[in-house]
């Protein structure tokens, strides 16, 4: 599959773009991210047009970004104003500009050449800090994006892969939903497990002893986008008809799924909770947790496209778990006969 080119990404987590450059690779292109002084986020092709050395590893002087090699200086729309030596600036010393958004604990890229069409998708759990706590990493896997897909909207491998954190056996027992709002552009996959033991993640963070109604409704907006809002509620207590549920403790896990190059991928991660606001201990502890359930995902994806390259031909037999993820590619696929070649 090519890459889907005219879509917002995930491009940094907003601590990691600071006044020092930051080089990403998205998409199979380098880009330099970086932080001028007065806070405002650019991102630049990663090559300088003089001679080709990485942006990325000159330094910011207020709103510019001067190039280590020879100094040619950007603005944060691309162009060159100055070049050491001479009055002159040749118009094609320009560099690639792309569109960036930086909501929350994120930093949205547009990476389509033609011009964008709307806004990143709306995270205001990552926002509203009010009311949400988060926490939010990034891990680079070693595994084309299709797998990240996979495993996203399969959570039935919650149960084997992740047994001692957030897996137990109910999860891959209990069916699954699965609805493709095609209007929306979203794949949602509803599993709701009505009293069941509550697992470390959350009996330690929610306080909640014994048997919980815990919800796992996905939403995934192909291609890089992807939240599971969990809910986990005292048994019996179902959201009221006016939609307060201020007996259930709610999480929002988001993805960013971002193509790296063809046979790897971003996970851009973020836990935002609305129980215990604020409250260190449990965000030191989610982190924690997440960055080791990541890993445990890392691992096994890793092993796959590492197969993939052994193995001429990777048998696959689809079960009742899988509609979600097979509803997925469809609409990626679909996607791509639609994409500009
Ligand atoms: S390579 Fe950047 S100024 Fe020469
Ligand atoms: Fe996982």
């Amino acid at each position: 599959m090519k890459f889907l080119r005219d879509n917002w990404y995930v491009a940094a987590l907003s601590a990691e773009v600071t006044t020092q450059p930051l080089s990403r690779q998205i998409l199979g292109e380098s880009v330099a991210l970086f932080r001028s002084t007065s806070g405002q986020v650019t991102a630049l092709a990663d090559a300088c047009p003089h001679r080709g050395y990485p942006l990325s590893r000159g330094h910011v002087v207020g709103d510019r970004l001067v190039c280590g090699y020879h100094g040619f200086t950007f603005d944060c729309s691309g162009a060159c104003v100055t070049v050491p030596g001479q009055e002159r600036v040749p118009a094609r010393a320009n560099v690639r500009h792309y569109l960036t958004i930086e909501r929350g604990a994120w930093v949205w890229i547009w990476m389509g050449h033609h011009p964008t069409e709307g806004s990143p998708p709306e995270t205001p759990w990552l926002v509203d800090v009010e009311n949400w706590s988060s926490v939010s990493g990034l891990a680079t896997i070693n595994a084309s994006f299709d797998l990240l897909v996979d495993n996203l909207l399969d959570l039935s491998h919650e149960t084997f892969l992740h047994g001692q954190s957030i897996g137990t056996p109910e999860i891959a027992e209990t069916p699954i939903e699965v609805e493709v709002d095609d209007d929306a552009g979203v794949v949602r996959v509803y599993r709701h497990m009505n009293a069941v033991p509550c697992p470390p993640f959350y009996a330690r963070t929610t306080g909640l002893e014994g048997p919980v109604d815990r919800w796992q409704d996905i939403e995934y907006s192909p291609p890089s986008y992807y939240v599971l809002h969990a809910r986990i509620a005292p048994v019996g207590e179902p959201p009221r008809p006016d939609n307060s549920d201020d007996h259930a403790f709610h999480m929002k896990i988001l993805y960013g799924l971002t193509p790296e190059t063809e046979t790897s991928v971003h996970d851009f991660w973020a836990l935002a909770r609305d129980f215990r606001l604020g409250d260190d201990e449990v965000s030191e502890f989610l982190d924690r947790m997440q960055r080791a359930v990541v890993k445990e995902d890392v691992d096994a994806l890793n092993l796959l496209e590492e197969r993939r390259t052994k193995v001429s031909e990777v048998s696959e037999v689809s079960v009742k778990v899988d509609r979600g993820a097979l509803a997925a590619r469809r609409v990626l696929r679909a996607l791509n006969e639609r994409a500009p070649a």
